[in-house]
């Protein structure tokens, strides 16, 4: 029988699939939900920077206006729902601990690193397990050098763990320049994980009215490519976990990923879709796959295909699509 237990950040997961920062955990029901249904830990929904500052309305209205983050930020400032975020999540956290066995991972979406990582000791207090940082810096800001937002990352870093002894993950985007040593720079701090790649909300509009529409919130399975292609290039290159965000839809999917050399999985959109009870079929599907294959641990083959381990390193360097035209031409 397979055995699916793996080491992420340091914590020791039943298997590697985690159920990803998302509207689909930030209740206890679904907290429950999720590990009955076999996740390996759970991502909270983040709380954001701005609710742990207090500069509630008028930061919202600013956010709203950028089309800052997903749609249901408003949802989540709804400040009538919600009297106290902040009392609210704390006690989320420590209500799972006490109903779940599985990891706990807190969230916050951070900016800035200021005034908030403080913070992070109530977050460790109430008993989370690990915090993940989820930092954006708008890379659209004419005014701001790439080392100016690098900096936010490595400040964050720098005071979060300094307060903090719990296990500290850091979720970014790909829009970073030289990403490969970003995310080696970001591997050399006390950071325990790196997660590849968030997904940002894009606008779209309506060519015959104008108007603006939303793209799809939930991500579709060819976006698993970006992250494929980095979690390969970095995995024997970062002094710390990665997981793998963006396109993981089923079992396949995480077996990809894990071949390329992530130590875990995050997923959202496939919840959404196809509901918690997908997780058994992903679990089966991995189960399946290593028992065909003669893999008896997740370390069997983690890693078996990323760029140093590969038969083929020159793949993940490659960028052009030549010899596929080519191809295709003479078809
Ligand atoms: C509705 C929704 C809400 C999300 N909220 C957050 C969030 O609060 N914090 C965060 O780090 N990521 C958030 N995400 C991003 C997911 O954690 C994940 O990185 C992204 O959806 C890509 O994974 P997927 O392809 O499995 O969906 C959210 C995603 C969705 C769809």
């Amino acid at each position: 029988m397979a055995k699916l237990t793996t080491k992420y950040m340091g914590l020791t997961l039943k298997n590697p699939i985690i159920a990803a920062s998302s509207g689909l955990t930030n209740r206890l029901s679904d907290i429950v939900d999720l590990e009955a249904q076999g996740a390996g830990a759970i991502v909270l929904k983040s709380l954001f920077e701005e609710e742990i500052i207090m500069e509630a309305r008028d930061n919202i209205n600013k956010m709203q206006a950028t089309g800052f983050i997903y749609p249901e930020t408003t949802e989540y400032f709804d400040y009538d729902e919600m009297e106290d975020p902040i009392a609210n999540y704390l006690k989320l956290i420590s209500d799972a601990k006490k109903a779940v066995k599985i990891p706990i991972i807190a969230s916050i979406n951070c900016v800035t690193s200021n005034k908030w990582p403080e913070f992070a000791k109530r977050i460790e207090a109430a008993g989370a397990d690990a915090l993940e940082l989820n930092v954006f810096v708008l890379p659209t800001d004419m005014n701001r050098t790439a080392e100016e937002n690098e900096k936010v990352y490595f400040d964050v870093i720098s005071k979060v763990t300094s307060l903090v002894s719990i296990p500290v993950a850091i979720k970014i985007s790909q829009y970073n320049t030289a990403l490969g040593s970003f995310i080696k720079r970001l591997s050399d701090t006390p950071i325990k994980s790196i997660v590849l790649f968030n997904r940002f909300y894009n606008p779209d509009f309506d060519i015959n009215t104008l108007d603006f529409t939303s793209t799809t919130v939930l991500s579709t399975p060819t976006e698993l490519a970006l992250p494929l292609r980095w979690i390969a290039v970095m995995a024997d290159r970062v002094n710390c976990s990665l997981a793998a965000s963006t396109g993981i839809h089923d079992g396949p999917a995480v077996i990809k990923a894990l071949l390329a050399g992530a130590d875990a999985v995050q997923v959202a959109s496939t919840l959404y879709r196809n509901g918690f009870g997908y997780i058994g079929t992903m679990l089966k599907q991995i189960e399946e796959w290593m028992g065909e294959k003669g893999y008896k641990t997740i370390d069997d083959f983690k890693g078996k295909m990323s760029q140093s381990k590969s038969h083929n390193p020159a793949v993940f360097d490659r960028v052009q699509f030549m010899k596929f035209f080519r191809n295709r031409v003479r078809e």
